[in-house]
């Protein structure tokens, strides 16, 4: 290859990883803080069921990983991955998916809206 097509090559490698990294503007979540996200992750430990890249300790299998979460399509599989469903998802699970096997927690609307954005962080 010419050293030319090479740095071609190598500047859209560099504009795709890019891309690859950052967060689409349909999924920014209004108010989400991806950084207390993570934090409050830990502290409610999703990890003891969601292998969750990014967050010590997050080894779970008791639900998928969420490993590339910004990527998935749907939330449990029963509707579409939006900020708006997913920050209802992860503090009230069973109020979109009934028979689900993850379980309601403990979060405010902020704090839910924070971890959304954390996910939505995973790429
Ligand atoms: C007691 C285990 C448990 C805990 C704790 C838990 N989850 Fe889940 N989670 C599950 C299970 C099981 C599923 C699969 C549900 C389904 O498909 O109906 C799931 C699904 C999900 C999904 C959808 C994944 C996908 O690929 O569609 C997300 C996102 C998620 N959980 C985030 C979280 C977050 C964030 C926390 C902490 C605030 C958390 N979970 C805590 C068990 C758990």
């Amino acid at each position: 290859m010419g050293i030319r097509k090479c740095a071609a090559a190598l500047f859209l490698l560099a504009v795709g990883a890019c891309n690859e990294s950052e967060v689409p503007a349909e999924q920014r979540v209004v108010g989400g803080d991806p950084e207390r996200g993570r934090a409050i992750i830990d502290t409610v430990e999703c990890g003891v069921c969601h292998i969750i890249p990014g967050v010590a300790g997050a080894h779970g299998i008791v639900g998928p990983s969420l490993e590339k979460f910004g990527h998935r399509q749907l939330v449990g599989g029963v509707a579409p991955n939006h900020p708006a469903i997913l920050t209802r998802w992860v503090k009230d699970a069973p109020e979109i998916a009934p028979n689900t096997g993850m379980p309601s927690l403990p979060l405010t609307e902020d704090e839910a809206r924070h971890v959304a954005a954390y996910l939505y962080t995973l790429r």
